[in-house]
């Protein structure tokens, strides 16, 4: 196996010393580029594009040419592991994803199965492998799911929602049906981000999106219970080289503790936290990935730098941050102001390390 030649971004999630801050954004390959639209328009549509490996590298690949990112992740979606289910998932242009077959009943819940991540999610473990060869070890590649709960809100649901009532319903009035859900999504989720880092994901990701709707206990009940079940199944070492996980709640800044300690090696902070006080609560046990709000995209180059410079020096001296948006980038960014961040990341955060 050759050796990364920038691997900084791996370095951070492991608290090692690195010379600079690295940095990703969530959602980096998507609609404010317009080559991705281009690509997009060459597929079908956006589930096209993903069941496509040589398209789903193209895009993978397409904010690297552009930016000097130290990390790059898959093109793929959270949903396909309901799609290889069976419940049919689609897209229908302004509405966000849809099910075909959500679940509706009981018998469909008690009907579910694992798919086999090497069988019925193969054109994403071809992605990954397809990717990792084109990447030519220049930076990392991250591998991703969703977390149990943010696919059973889906899932239930049978696509978005903005008051979470048909969840929250199950959730109380039927939590056993809801568990059941959960726990068959975290032993899919499971068996899906092994397979990706079988196939060459160098560092993983799980997106809880939607965690911050539930209570105080529901949260930790319903969705950090699943959470820790994943992280405690996951390889943490292929090919030699260590695997890093990274656990991502949007308005999980109030768990903060509770998630830092199922094992994860970094914590994923939306903008709304003060990322030094997150430092301070969380101590050595993990690193931090955040949280530069993404609205600050829509500013200029003097504002963004500033910006990226407060959260900069909140976080502080040393090592185990990994700078990121609080959540994806918005598809109305300039790609300009993409490129103003990520160069005031590596240019302003020199001071903070050793060299
Ligand atoms: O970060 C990356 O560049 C990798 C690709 C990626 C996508 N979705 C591509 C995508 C990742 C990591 C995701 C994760 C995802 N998908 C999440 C969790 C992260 C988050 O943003 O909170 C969620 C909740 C989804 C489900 C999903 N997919 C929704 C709600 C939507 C529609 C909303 C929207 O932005 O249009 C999608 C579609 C989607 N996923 C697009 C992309 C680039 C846009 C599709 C298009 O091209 O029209």
């Amino acid at each position: 196996m050759s050796k990364l030649k920038n691997d900084t971004f791996l370095r951070a999630l492991l608290r090692q010393p690195t010379e600079y801050t690295p940095v990703w954004m969530m959602r980096q390959a998507g609609r404010y580029l317009p080559e991705y639209n281009q690509t997009r328009s060459r597929a079908k549509d956006f589930l096209s594009l993903c069941k496509n490996p040589d398209l789903a590298t193209e895009a993978t690949l397409q904010p690297l040419d552009r930016f000097p990112l130290d990390a790059a992740i898959l093109f793929s979606d959270i949903l396909t592991i309901p799609d290889a289910m069976g419940l049919g998932l689609y897209f229908s242009t302004g509405e966000g994803p849809k099910f075909e077959r959500p679940l509706h009943n009981e018998r469909g819940i008690r009907d579910l199965v694992v798919p086999d991540p090497n069988v019925h999610l193969r054109y994403v473990m071809d992605a990954v492998s397809q990717i990792r060869k084109a990447l030519n070890n220049e930076v990392p590649l991250i591998g991703f799911s969703g977390s149990p709960f943010t696919l059973a809100c889906y899932m239930v649901k049978g696509g978005s929602s903005t008051d979470f009532a048909t969840i929250k319903t199950m959730l109380y009035q039927r939590p056993d049906l809801l568990h059941h859900i959960l726990d068959v999504n975290a032993r899919a989720v499971t068996a899906y981000l092994n397979a990706q880092i079988e196939a060459g994901a160098q560092a993983v990701m799980i997106f809880d999106t939607w965690g911050g709707v539930l209570s105080h206990a529901a949260y930790h009940e319903f969705s950090l219970a699943y959470l820790k079940q994943i992280v405690d199944g996951l390889k943490r070492e292929h090919d030699g080289a260590k695997i890093p996980s990274i656990v991502y709640t949007k308005g999980g800044g109030l768990w903060l503790e509770s998630i830092a300690a199922i094992g994860c090696n970094a914590v994923g902070l939306d903008w709304t936290i003060d990322i030094g006080e997150a430092r301070h609560r969380v101590g050595d046990k993990v690193a931090l990935q955040g949280n530069l709000d993404p609205a600050v995209l829509f500013s200029n180059p003097d504002t963004i730098r500033a910006e990226v410079g407060k959260v900069l020096h909140s976080y502080g001296w040393g090592n185990g941050h990994v700078f990121n948006l609080g959540h994806g980038i918005s598809q109305f960014t300039l790609p300009e102001n993409a490129a103003a961040m990520v160069a005031a990341v590596h240019e302003l955060s020199r001071q903070y390390h050793c060299h």
